[in-house]
């Protein structure tokens, strides 16, 4: 069964082809599109909002899992529904009432997930747990691809899963910043579930055989 998921970061996508690496990533064995939205505030850097998530949407046809790098995700959920996120998440670190938060996800008709920083203990989601489809771990400092895995991270995900297990839910752990064919099926021993993957899907020579080979090494 394939139940480990390989999600290609579009932030690392040749902005010029997009609608050729979307169909790149329909055509894989890829999952879901993994969408960076960052406003130059939460994290440093500036990628993209709702135009460009609509003229992807327009052309992809498996999910949109939107990663919000932005201050007060509140304020914006309902325009990334209606553009074509299926799945929202937001950074613990960003919006003060994050239960509301969730609900307004749920409300706009998406799956709602929790996203920590690098040391944002796993212990702060505890009471939010149920509440949440997904937890997105990052493994690398939020804001650009191309960094190196933090090897903290192995503990993290062995902490969530032990916490999610004791709760009997079915929450997932997706893992960004840094997987590769080296790093994802350590990563899947720890206990995640789903896999962002940017550089190394995109600046490699023949991009879905290398979704392919993610998702074949994952599910092994
Ligand atoms: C960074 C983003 C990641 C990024 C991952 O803040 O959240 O999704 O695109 O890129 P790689 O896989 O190159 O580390
Ligand atoms: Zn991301």
């Amino acid at each position: 069964m394939n139940s480990k998921l390989i999600a290609p970061s579009m932030l690392a996508a040749d902005f010029g082809n997009l609608q050729r690496d979307v169909e790149m990533v329909n055509n894989s064995d890829a999952d879901w599109f993994h969408i960076d939205v960052m406003d130059g505030h939460f994290v440093p850097n500036i990628s993209y909002g709702m135009p460009v998530i609509q003229a992807m949407k327009k052309h992809a046809t498996k999910p949109f899992d939107v990663h919000l790098m932005i201050e007060k995700p509140e304020r914006y959920i309902e325009d990334f529904a209606k553009v074509g996120a299926d799945i929202i998440t937001v950074h613990y670190e960003s919006t003060v009432h994050l239960h509301r938060t969730l609900t307004q996800i749920e409300d706009a008709g998406c799956k709602a997930g929790v996203v920590l920083n690098l040391t944002t203990p796993v212990s702060v989601l505890e009471d939010i747990l149920p509440k949440c489809f997904m937890v997105l771990l990052m493994s690398i400092n939020p804001g650009f691809g191309g960094q190196k895995f933090e090897d903290i991270t192995y503990n993290r995900i062995k902490k969530l899963r032990r916490m999610i297990d004791e709760q009997g839910l079915s929450t997932k752990i997706e893992i960004d910043g840094g997987v590769t064919d080296k790093n994802i099926k350590q990563l899947v021993e720890a206990g995640a579930d789903v896999f962002v993957a940017g550089s190394h899907v995109f600046k490699s020579e023949n991009p879905t055989e290398t979704i392919k080979q993610l998702k074949q090494i994952a599910n092994s």
